[in-house]
């Protein structure tokens, strides 16, 4: 293909990333033109901001750059009016405003002290040997076989259960979740069905449906912690107050979406994408190996190589700038952290994958008041995976191409064949 110039480079469309051709178009955009306006077919234009320090500054003033209209990039113009009715039509709530990650100082705030504690170092460092059993269940299903695949066997399972644990779902209906997380944040990728080629303008009775599906067995969990809460998220939701008043269950089923959404999606591609970058640089896996004390370093350098999560919007309350560029109030800005990651500026080397990387200072958890809820756990998470099957599966390799996910949202795997040579289980 011919290169984009700035004038054409778009970043709605979602095969540039399905080649892999985004690192080079952020390559040139923080060096041309690093506040960038992207026209859009459908509708207004928004800005591309690539710079480390820029997603920073807008990360960091929630006065003048808001989350409550929305934050994911709307690339065709149907996915956001869709998302917007289905919640009106089931919950009576649009989610700009009031689904958490959405939302604004002072609701923000308040929100957000409902659920810390779940997630805060202390919590999340109790939970360390019951995810270490978890984990070793998991080589020991495939460690004899020589041959899995890391997505589905490995690194879809653990965010699975630890979030559907904590929140409180029962274990028959985790599948369920992987699936509706699939559906949900897949919107792009014709295989759960996303693409505008494979949506209807108008949502169908069937999606209707499976949506008051779920938002019913929600109400029904959300009913019994109400009677006899639980050590679970969702007895905390169902039992507290916000501006004086409980949650409704609309309310509640935001939060839930927001946490099973966010706790899924993220770490699984964390993880598989740090296992790939582990196969395609073998000296950085051996160096790994012959010092398990990089592994701190290696967790952190896995989330900004991946940056699973690669772009979060906001709206300019006023007219600003930045770098000099005018924006005007209600302007969209688009903050893409895997070149914010890689901003030469910041990282000496950033387009190589160093286990060892010290300084750090990724962004692919964010900044400011949003600054992501589940770093500990996703931390504590991949750090997990990596030690043991580095230690019982040091041989991993690739056995055919990853399958990526279709997407300008998540940078995700939704398969990856891998071989390596066969073990024992251990237990
Ligand atoms: C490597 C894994 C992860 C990455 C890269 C990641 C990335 C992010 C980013 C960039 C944000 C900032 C959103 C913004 O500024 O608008 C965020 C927020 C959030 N993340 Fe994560 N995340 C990860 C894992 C998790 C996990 C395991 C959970 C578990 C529940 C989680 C829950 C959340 C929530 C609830 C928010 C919203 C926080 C708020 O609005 O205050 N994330 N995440």
């Amino acid at each position: 293909m011919t290169a984009p110039t700035i004038d054409t480079i778009d970043l709605t469309d979602v095969d540039l990333f399905l080649r892999g051709d985004q690192y080079d178009i952020f390559r040139t955009l923080r060096s041309e033109a690093p506040v960038h306006y992207n026209e859009r077919a459908w509708g207004p234009g928004f800005w591309n901001v690539t710079k480390y320090e820029d997603v920073l500054a807008v990360g960091v003033d929630p006065a003048t750059w808001i989350s409550g209209k929305g934050i994911i990039l709307d690339n065709d113009g149907v996915r956001t009016k869709r998302e917007i009715e289905m919640s009106e039509q089931q919950l009576g709530l649009d989610p700009r405003g009031n689904m958490m990650i959405m939302t604004d100082p002072p609701r923000h705030t308040f929100m957000r002290q409902l659920v810390n504690k779940a997630f805060t170092h202390k919590s999340v460092r109790r939970m360390e040997p019951h995810i270490r059993e978890l984990v070793t269940k998991i080589v020991d299903d495939i460690c004899e076989k020589g041959e899995a695949d890391f997505v589905m066997d490995v690194a879809r399972l653990v965010p699975l259960e630890v979030i559907c644990e904590m929140v409180g779902v029962p274990e028959g209906d985790w599948e369920a979740m992987f699936e509706l997380s699939n559906r949900v944040l897949g919107f792009d990728d014709p295989e759960y069905g996303g693409g505008a080629e494979n949506r209807t303008q108008e949502l169908t009775p069937e999606e209707m449906q499976m949506s008051f599906d779920l938002f019913n067995y929600l109400s029904q969990l959300v009913q019994e912690r109400r009677t006899s809460p639980r050590e679970d998220v969702l007895s905390v939701l169902a039992n507290s107050e916000l501006d004086g008043q409980s949650l409704n269950d609309g309310e509640i089923f935001l939060f839930f979406l927001l946490l099973i959404l966010a706790g899924n999606e993220t770490t699984r591609n964390a993880t598989s994408g740090g296992m790939l970058a582990l196969m395609e640089n073998p000296e950085q896996r051996q160096r790994l190996i012959a010092d398990p004390s990089l592994m701190t370093t290696a967790v952190d350098e896995i989330v900004r190589w991946t940056s699973p999560v690669m772009h979060f919007e906001r709206v300019a309350t006023r007219d600003t700038e930045i770098r000099g560029q005018k924006i005007k109030a209600g302007e969209e800005v688009c903050l893409w952290y895997p070149s914010a990651n890689r901003d030469e500026e910041k990282f000496v080397n950033g387009d190589s994958f160093d286990v060892g990387r010290s300084p750090n200072e990724h962004i692919a958890f964010g900044k400011g008041e949003h600054f992501c809820l589940g770093a500990n756990l996703a931390r504590l998470e991949i750090r997990v995976i990596f030690e043991e099957v580095m230690k019982r599966i040091p041989d991993m390799e690739l056995a055919g191409p990853p399958d990526k996910l279709r997407s300008n949202f998540l940078n995700g795997i939704k398969r990856m064949p891998v071989t390596f040579s066969p073990s024992a289980k251990v237990n």
